[in-house]
């Protein structure tokens, strides 16, 4: 009997096309996927001003901050406290003198150089509203507000910083007073960060 060599074409005549088919299918896909994805990726970089706008400056709504309460946002990645003062709050923060201050700088974005009076770290003259980075300037951790610690103010439990009705550190070992950033009223219930 005689056999006939059989070539591997032969064999697989039937499958090639259709495995070529299926691969030049499925690279055809991969490509579009990749060139999505790199659209997108070309599109992000290309409005980096909106995303940064968007995040470097927010207004908040205050409108239902009570007095000797305290609203806590986000901004920037950080905790922004805005707090509506009471009379005995913005009393105690007045009757300090800069001489019991460990830092005696503002540190008021909107005031830079001057002084850390009370005055100074407020966001209107009576002294009501206070705006503040929440992060202690020890380390980083998020003090504990509403009256918190020796000095009524705040308490950071990390390591036992006291900050008074200002904000401004008076005992532990940050350095520094909470930070006042860029903020302003832009009507009598909103306040723009940024
Ligand atoms: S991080 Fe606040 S006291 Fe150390």
């Amino acid at each position: 009997m005689e056999i006939k060599p059989v070539s591997h074409a032969d064999e697989h005549a039937g499958d090639h096309g259709t495995r070529r088919d299926f691969l030049y299918y499925a690279t055809a896909g991969a490509g579009t996927i990749a060139a999505g994805a790199a659209a997108w990726t070309l599109v992000n970089q290309m409005n980096p001003s909106s995303d940064v706008q968007a995040l470097a400056s927010i207004q908040v709504d205050i409108s239902g901050v009570e007095t000797g309460t305290q609203l806590t946002v986000k901004w920037l990645g950080k905790p922004v406290f805005i707090r509506r003062r009471t009379e005995q709050e913005i009393q105690q923060g007045r009757e300090v003198q800069l001489n019991q201050l460990i830092d005696q700088g503002a540190e008021n974005a909107n005031k830079p150089g001057e002084p850390a009076t009370d005055e100074n770290r407020t966001m209107d003259e009576a002294g009501e509203w206070l705006v503040m980075i929440g992060v202690c300037t020890h380390l980083g951790c998020v003090p504990i507000g509403d009256g918190a610690g020796d000095f009524g103010g705040w308490f950071c439990p990390c390591h036992g910083s006291h900050y008074d009705t200002a904000g401004r550190i008076r005992r532990g070992p940050a350095p520094k007073n909470l930070p006042v950033p860029v903020a302003e009223f832009i009507n009598e219930t909103t306040i723009k960060l940024g």
